[in-house]
């Protein structure tokens, strides 16, 4: 080797810059001379030749020292995490010395000149290390470098957005920005507010969607936008939700259901053509009572073949069983749910028992039928009717065991469908390599939230009635009404939600007055829109899909940490930045802001 300089001057000792991908080295460039740019991984002296192994974001390569030309490794200006140039003539590796496992395994570079760009401090942890997830968010971009599961994750990202802005292009859609810098746009959380400093006292919020920007772009007279829209919202973190997200949220005018649905499908189908070649047929339509019976959940998983079953009032009366009849009040409902060929140990069925308790459920009924026909229960004593017909009507055929629940429809659901989800895959029901989707439709307009003592929207509050359910709103029959809401369910996760919305400003009005608006109030909040719906609004609707967790999706990650670039901790914080931080006293005072309390 001629010369390992350092980065200064560089242009004049050789031209340094890449011919050449690390990782796409092959034997057909064999005799040529090469360029490559990277970080140094491994570093072997075997005494008589020296091995770097260089690494790029597309591979590692072997690079081999002349033992004469050592200077770089005695110089120890090579060392891990250092960024280098390094230049020399491809050669075939020895027989016997080739590494199959690599793409580049059956070459190397014999190094001629080489450069330092960058020295790198011992760094926290090397690739292939096991790193708990604060040190490795702190440092993300050594985490980032050195896991391709993850760069992968987000080059999946950047090609899901080229096919969705380019599906849509070709839709005649439009890509419109719409602030940040806005009022609140609720969807259910809290805000996450912005002092002004020229009007102080007052707040910006930031956006918890872009709802009402789109529905004013469609009075606007757009009938198709998109946008790649940043939402915030402040509330619990978990596996599958980030304080900053993104949506591609979606809104067309004069449509229907139908047109969303074939607009949104299109969108879907295209992704996973592009992605990961698989074609998706038709996708069902469940309304959201369908899927609650039989499912207990409105994101049923379709590739879950389990099924709930509702037993009749009638039946529970006959069985003459206590345990079941005490739940049976006005209203609630009783439901089994059949898992076949299992069988559980006592210490299983202690387990199971707890797990129900830990939900608020009192315990949980069972009926087994063994592979020798035998029947099985804690009641097979008291019941009134043959364990079979209980049995049967729980859904149970062949060998294996029904659990009963019977109480507020609310509880049995949620106990049940858990349970569903959790014998899946315990049984190995569930074929992980399939994509099931579905429609959910029909959602109820309001429900009663139990903390805050009141009727809210399902949805959002600018999702429309159905139509038939109008009269409904006069007679204040909160839990009758439908709205015109539908969802995009995958694999059992809400990858998309939307809605027709209110064009008419009295519906909407109405609506707002049922939320517990007053006039004052709705002027408040949204005299914008409302003033906008009054000056002509055509019918329109739209939707919008939650980016991150259709990534999540598409690349099997359990964490939503895995496919965004700079994600926020489990507390809401950016380790590596280490916001939030406490603002300056002199931004404060500008803000025209006191902390109460620093802490
Ligand atoms: P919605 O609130 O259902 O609808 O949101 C749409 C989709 O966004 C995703 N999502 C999230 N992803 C990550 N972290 C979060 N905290 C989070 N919250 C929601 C979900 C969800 O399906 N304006 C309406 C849409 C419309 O009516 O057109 C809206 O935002 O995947």
């Amino acid at each position: 080797m001629r010369s390992v300089e350092k980065g200064e001057n560089v242009n004049q000792k050789f031209d340094w810059r890449r011919t050449h991908p690390c990782g796409e080295i092959r034997k057909s460039h064999k005799g040529r001379k090469v360029t490559l740019n990277g970080w140094v991984r491994g570093l072997r002296n075997h005494g008589h030749l020296l091995f770097v192994d260089l690494w790029d974001r597309t591979g590692v390569i072997q690079v081999v020292f002349d033992p004469s030309h050592s200077e770089a490794l005695s110089g120890g200006k090579f060392h891990y995490d250092a960024v280098v140039a390094v230049s020399g003539e491809v050669k075939e590796r020895p027989e016997g010395m080739k590494n199959p496992k690599i793409a580049t395994g059956e070459v190397e570079v014999l190094m001629d000149q080489g450069l330092l760009f960058s020295a790198s401090k011992t760094p926290p942890f090397r690739a292939g290390d096991k790193v708990n997830e604060d040190l490795a968010l702190k440092y993300r971009y050594l985490d980032l470098r050195r896991r391709k599961d993850l760069r992968e994750n987000l080059e999946i990202r950047s090609r899901v957005l080229k096919v969705m802005r380019r599906v849509l292009d070709e839709e005649g859609f439009f890509e419109i920005e719409t602030p940040l810098l806005y009022k609140s746009t609720p969807e259910g959380a809290r805000d996450y507010l912005v002092p002004s400093r020229i009007q102080k006292g007052r707040f910006y919020a930031l956006p918890q969607s872009p709802q009402t920007l789109k529905q004013i772009i469609m009075v606007a007279g757009w009938d198709r936008y998109y946008q790649i829209a940043r939402c915030f919202r402040d509330e619990d973190l978990r596996s599958n939700r980030q304080p900053e997200f993104s949506q591609l949220d979606m809104e067309m005018s004069f449509v229907k259901e139908e047109d969303v649905f074939r607009m949104t499908e299109k969108v879907l189908k295209a992704i996973w053509k592009e992605i990961k070649n698989e074609t998706i047929g038709d996708i069902p339509h469940l309304t959201y009572q369908e899927a609650m019976d039989r499912f207990g959940t409105d994101k049923p998983d379709l590739r879950n073949p389990l099924e709930l079953k509702t037993l009749s009032h009638e039946m529970i009366q006959k069985s003459a069983l206590r345990v079941l009849q005490s739940g049976l009040e006005e209203g609630n409902t009783a439901k089994g749910l059949f898992i076949p060929k299992l069988s559980l140990s006592r210490s299983e069925g202690d387990r199971l028992q707890d797990f129900v308790k830990s939900l608020g459920g009192g315990g949980l009924l069972w009926i087994q039928q063994t592979e020798k026909e035998e029947w099985k229960s804690p009641v097979a004593k008291n019941s009134a009717i043959p364990l079979k017909d209980l049995f049967q009507a729980g859904g149970g055929i062949g060998p294996g065991m029904c659990f009963y629940s019977v109480g507020e429809a609310s509880l049995v659901n949620k106990i049940l469908s858990l349970l569903m989800a959790r014998f899946a895959v315990q049984m190995e029901l569930i074929d992980t390599t399939e994509t099931r989707s579905l429609w959910v439709k029909d959602f109820p307009l309001f429900e009663y939230n139990e903390e805050r003592k009141k009727w809210i929207c399902c949805h959002h509050p600018f999702t429309s009635p159905q139509g038939k359910d109008i009269p409904l709103l006069e007679q204040k029959n909160f839990s009758r009404i439908r709205a015109r809401a539908y969802d995009l369910v995958c694999n059992g996760q809400e990858v998309a939600g939307g809605s027709i919305r209110n064009h008419q400003e009295s519906v909407q009005r109405k609506i707002l007055s049922l939320l517990g608006l007053t006039e004052r109030e709705m002027e408040d909040q949204f005299g914008f829109l409302l003033s906008a719906l009054s000056y002509g609004a055509p019918p329109h609707g739209g939707i919008a899909w939650g980016l991150d967790r259709l990534i999540m999706l598409l690349t099997g990650s359990d964490s939503i940490r895995d496919v965004i670039a700079f994600p926020k901790s489990a507390g809401g914080s950016c380790l590596m930045s280490e916001a939030p931080s406490l603002p300056t006293e002199e931004a404060l005072t500008e803000l025209g802001l006191t902390l109460v309390s620093p802490d």
